[in-house]
């Protein structure tokens, strides 16, 4: 079978570059349905984009890389695509865009993009090794037990990473890209909870299943969302968001309720009650167990009227620079993203083409630009999938590069 262009995953990029690509394209998948982690994605909703995807939302060796591809398919672009199939979406915070209905909706609009294409998708397949031939590459399918022998100009891999083995995660794109000595930067899980061991865990896990609100600190990352204690450490957006810029042996320093003016309460609280336990009074704005937690970690003892304003502003620093070392994480079990990945440098950032290996192409979460949390991923999954699939539309002739066969 000869084709234009063969794509390598039918996710969120893979799908978005073959609804796109023009000419004769094949999409290759081992799940037996496309798009599944966007089925699943957001809750069942998909949270599609956001509205204020920025360069600075992506982790990254280059932070620039990403310019180029968000700034020519924009998340209004994207929003103007979910429109014209009529799917219903709303903002639910901070730009960010679900679906009012159905994750499956997103899926079903991409398969119909595809179908409009006349690009085809096979599934259940088995990718062998790429064999780079004068004309492109020669790769072996194979599809219910039978073995195709596929003849591609360009190839798109589009394989995502590691993240959630059980929904098909293989790493394929690091083999591939090791195959032909395009080099990688170092990789793990991204947007995952935190665990925790000995002491630590043991103050953490009597509060599993406690929400409040913080400031997550690490790295160069500050994040203030809703924090989940788990039995087995942290969870919740803010923690998963930290996680991305957190590195192992580090603290995560935590404020809890940092819009609250806990100090404030505290004197409020002297004033009107004086009698009342100093854990209760900050139960106003923290957990109970959390104020209890914190007001034995501090030493205090008595009522709140026995406490001066400095022991009071101690107790308030303890809330608001609670640093704790993570044991590690969830790991790609859990994770939703896979950081590090395709080095940027090897890829050009305006078609995502390897600069090296012709007409080779690496797009979505393979490539080492990770988003936070709120819809940058998948705006970067379709921003990264448009500008490989505007390389390859382009006539053979003028998307040649001057790489060199490996
Ligand atoms: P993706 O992983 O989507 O697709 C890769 C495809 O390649 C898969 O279909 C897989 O089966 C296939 N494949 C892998 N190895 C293969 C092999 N060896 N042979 C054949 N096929 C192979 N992001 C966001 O912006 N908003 C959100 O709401 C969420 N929510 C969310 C929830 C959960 C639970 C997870 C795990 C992740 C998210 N994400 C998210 C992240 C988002 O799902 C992710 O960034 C994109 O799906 C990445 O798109 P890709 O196409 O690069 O990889």
């Amino acid at each position: 079978m000869q084709v234009d262009t063969l794509i390598l995953g039918a996710g969120a990029a893979g799908l978005m570059c073959a609804a796109h690509a023009g000419g004769r394209v094949l999409i290759v998948d081992h799940a037996k349905s496309a798009g599944e982690k966007i089925r699943i994605s957001g809750g069942g909703r998909c949270n599609f984009t956001n509205l204020f995807t920025t360069p600075e939302n992506f982790l990254s060796q280059n932070p620039h890389f990403c310019k180029s591809a968000l700034s020519r398919y924009s998340p209004w672009d994207f929003l103007a695509l979910v429109e014209r199939h009529g799917i219903a979406w709303h903002e639910k915070t901070l730009g960010q865009l679900f679906c009012d209905g159905s994750a499956k909706q997103i899926v079903a609009m991409l398969l119909a993009e595809l179908d409009k294409a006349g690009a085809q998708l096979w599934l259940r397949t088995q990718i062998g090794p790429l064999r780079q031939t004068s004309q492109g590459y020669d790769v072996t399918i194979t599809r219910d037990g039978t073995e195709h022998l596929v003849q591609a100009k360009s190839i798109v891999v589009a394989t995502g990473g590691k993240s959630i083995p059980k929904m098909g995660a293989t790493g394929l794109a690091y083999q591939i890209a090791e195959q032909f000595g395009i080099p990688l930067t170092p990789i793990r899980p991204g947007l995952v909870p935190l665990t925790f061991s000995g002491e630590v865990l043991d103050t953490l896990k009597p509060m599993a299943g406690l929400a409040a609100p913080a400031r997550a600190r690490a790295g160069d990352g500050s994040f203030d969302d809703a924090l989940l204690f788990t039995h087995r450490g942290l969870s919740g957006p803010a923690i998963l968001q930290i996680s991305s810029f957190w590195s192992e042996g580090q603290p995560v320093t935590l404020s809890l309720c940092p819009d609250a003016a806990i100090l404030q309460t505290l004197q409020d609280a002297r004033k009107t009650d004086g009698r009342r336990a100093i854990a209760t009074a900050l139960g106003q704005v923290l957990p109970k167990a959390l104020a209890q937690y914190f007001v034995t970690r501090s030493g205090l003892t008595g009522t709140i009227a026995d406490q001066s304003d400095a022991k009071l502003a101690d107790l308030c620093t303890l809330i608001e620079n609670w640093a704790l070392i993570p044991a590690g994480t969830e790991g790609y079990r859990t994770a939703e993203v896979t950081l590090g990945g395709i080095a940027t440098e090897a890829l050009s950032s305006k078609t995502m083409a390897s600069k090296t290996q012709p007409d080779l192409y690496f797009i979505g979460e393979c490539v080492d630009v990770t988003g936070w949390l709120g819809g940058y991923n998948f705006q970067w999954a379709w921003a990264s999938g448009m500008a490989a699939a505007r390389a390859v539309a382009k006539p053979a002739a003028a998307k040649r590069n001057t790489a060199k066969p490996a």
